[in-house]
């Protein structure tokens, strides 16, 4: 007998089916049957019903060292997720709640209840757990406070303006009493998008113009406060850019992600003995004691408008590698997801 919560079909999961060279393409991916096994004590099954496709997962293709660890090639990937509990032999998780967990990439995940937070989908949508209320939210909050001490007043420019994390940056350095927040983005959409609905004083696409000619015009006197998620040439307009005791908090450089041989740096990086300027890099996952104070703060900026929850959502499990490559290809406004 089955019923809605059983359905037939054997559930099914994304592998990495070979490393990339450069872009990814479809071909490195295998769609599979996933071995769903029986709940050992403590342990949940969840049916998933948003999946995070994140940048950092193209680094998790190449077999390369890194702060996480590599997928394996005939391996289910795993990522982000929010789903109900289907069935629990855990304490405290309930059939039902739903959940937020590291098994994404797949229908159906069993896994031990510890490894799971429970959320609250009637305060906020389950997608918004992977976007603003979660890690990509923590990563603009701790990147902001603590690796660029955003002060009162700060002129904040931030790069890959209108995805998950520079969205988030833009609003929140605003919110922290920044003066004036700075966007660049890779269409005249989402540069009106960053003016027009997130607040962002002034925006520019770096497709249409060098984006050291855009800060010299937008911020004459320079910048105090740089978040990078791009790198390249965005890197070293903002060091040119840079005012006496300017941070660059680096979070990404997604520009390079694809690259198969390193990029030059910076060649201005003299600039920094002049203005006393610090550039440091940083990972969410040291920060993640912040994640109370900042669950507080987010909820008092949702609540009044100064944080908003864009997001981009492709329908459909078997349309998640879209969705990914989509991710490096700027297909996404906000935080890309997959609803299944
Ligand atoms: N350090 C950490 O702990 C941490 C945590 C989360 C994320 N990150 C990093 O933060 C950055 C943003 O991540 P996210 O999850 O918020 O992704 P996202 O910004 O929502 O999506 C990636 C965006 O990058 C832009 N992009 C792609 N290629 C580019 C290029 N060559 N030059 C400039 N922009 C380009 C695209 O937008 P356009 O249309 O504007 O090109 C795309 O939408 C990434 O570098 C990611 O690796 C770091």
């Amino acid at each position: 007998m089955t019923d809605a919560t059983t359905p037939t079909a054997a559930p099914r999961e994304w592998r990495l089916a070979s490393r990339p060279t450069g872009w990814p393409t479809p071909e490195n991916f295998e769609l599979a049957e996933s071995d769903v096994p029986a709940l050992g004590d403590g342990q949940i099954r969840v049916r998933n019903e948003v999946l995070s496709v994140d940048p950092y997962m193209r680094g998790r293709m190449s077999a390369a060292k890194s702060y996480a660890a590599p997928y394996e090639v005939g391996a289910a990937m795993t990522g982000g997720a929010v789903g109900v509990v289907e069935e629990s032999r855990a304490d405290g998780v309930a059939v039902g709640d739903h959940v937020l967990h590291g098994l994404g990439w797949r229908e159906v995940a069993v896994l031990d209840a510890k490894d799971a937070r429970v959320v609250d989908t009637d305060a906020a949508p389950a997608s918004s757990y992977l976007g603003v209320l979660g890690m990509t939210g923590l990563t603009a909050y701790a990147g902001l406070k603590r690796i660029a001490e955003v002060k009162e007043g700060d002129v904040v420019f931030v790069s890959g303006a209108a995805g998950a994390v520079g969205g988030a940056v833009g609003q929140i350095a605003k919110a922290l009493g920044a003066g004036k927040v700075i966007g660049s983005a890779g269409s005249p959409e989402k540069v009106r998008h960053l003016t027009e609905d997130l607040g962002f004083d002034a925006a520019f696409s770096y497709r249409d113009r060098k984006v050291s000619e855009a800060l010299r015009e937008l911020a004459p006197d320079g910048i105090d406060v740089y978040f990078d998620n791009v790198g390249g040439e965005h890197l070293e307009a903002a060091i040119g850019s840079l005012r006496l005791g300017g941070r660059i908090a680096v979070c990404g450089m997604i520009s390079v992600y694809n690259d198969t041989e390193p990029a030059p740096g910076p060649r201005n990086l003299a600039r920094l003995i002049q203005t006393r300027g610090r550039i440091e890099g940083f990972l969410v996952g040291d920060h993640y004691d912040l994640a109370g104070e900042y669950a507080a703060q987010a909820a008092t900026w949702l609540a009044d408008g100064s944080l908003s929850l864009r997001e981009t959502a492709v329908d459909g499990f078997e349309n998640a590698v879209d969705a990914f490559l989509g991710v490096m290809r700027g297909d996404n406004t906000g935080k890309m997801v997959v609803r299944l």
